[in-house]
């Protein structure tokens, strides 16, 4: 069976894309076979893969039940992708009946068992599409950066994973919480961590050994059209996207079938 991860956080530009970007294209060069899952409007995962966002059925459509999925997945060579773009902006309105937060669950079903790891990345918002990507991931990756505005509005975040746990996905669990952007010689880190370690304690979760140290890799390598191991692999933020995808892969409950009874 197919594990799910989500990458989540309300606050905007905090590395959700580009960790989920990194851990598919991490997962793929260890011969995983990965769906990536675009969930955001804004569309810059199908971007950051080198998929077609803007004339192609995207997740829209899929979620609309307008296309079988067949016709929304797309492959870059690697990977399969579910793109995204503007049109997923109106769900919250368009979605309005009963059953809406299953909508993406019930997509996927078909296909699930085709892959070894689903990774779904999510808008800046907790909205019903963030709900549908809670009701259809059993794992939820956190990232954050060493800012004190980042660290805010962790209670609303906490009340939308209960609400899911308790009505649509009892199975959901936050894997961990990343920090990104990560400078231990800044003064301001060091209290980011410890915020960083008492809110892991309200979510139940722990934060990853794994940081994510800043480079311009990681905003260059899309431009580019390349995962972060290809345009530099030598990079500080590469290895650090390589150490998380061991640790992720290397957590209880997140090995395939396969692998856990050996
Ligand atoms: N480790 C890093 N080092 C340097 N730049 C980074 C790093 N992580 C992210 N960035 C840059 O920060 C910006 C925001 O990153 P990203 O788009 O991944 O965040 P996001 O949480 O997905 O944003 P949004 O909420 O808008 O979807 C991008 O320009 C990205 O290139
Ligand atoms: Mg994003």
């Amino acid at each position: 069976m197919s594990k799910t991860i989500a990458i989540t956080n309300q606050k905007g530009g905090v590395g959700k894309t580009s960790t989920a970007s990194a851990i598919v294209s991490g997962l793929a060069e260890k011969g995983y076979r990965i769906l990536a899952i675009d969930l955001d409007p804004q569309g810059n995962l199908g971007f950051c893969l080198g998929a077609e966002i803007d004339n192609s059925p995207t997740v829209y459509e899929l979620m609309k039940g307008a296309v079988p999925i067949g016709q929304v997945i797309q492959s870059n060579g690697t990977v399969d992708i579910i793109p995204s773009n503007i049109l997923l902006s109106g769900a919250e309105l368009e979605f309005n009946h009963l059953g809406r937060e299953y909508l993406l669950k019930n997509g996927i079903a078909p296909v699930r068992g085709n892959y070894d790891y689903i990774i779904i990345d999510t808008p800046p918002a907790l909205n019903i599409l963030t709900v549908n990507a809670y009701t259809a991931t059993d794992n939820l990756i956190i990232p954050m950066i060493p800012e004190i505005l980042s660290l805010l509005g962790i209670s609303q975040l906490r009340e939308t994973i209960d609400l899911v746990k308790n009505i649509y996905n009892p199975k959901i669990e936050v894997l961990g919480i990343l920090l990104n952007k990560y400078d231990k010689r800044r003064l301001l880190t060091k209290d980011v961590e410890e915020m960083a370690e008492i809110i892991a304690k309200e979510l139940y979760t722990k934060v990853f050994d794994t940081k994510i140290r800043s480079s311009v890799t990681v905003a260059e390598a899309p431009a580019h059209g390349e995962s972060v191991y290809q345009y530099s692999p030598r990079a500080n933020s590469t290895r650090d996207y390589r150490m998380l995808v061991e640790e992720l892969i290397s957590q209880k409950g997140m090995k395939l079938d396969g692998e856990e009874k050996q």
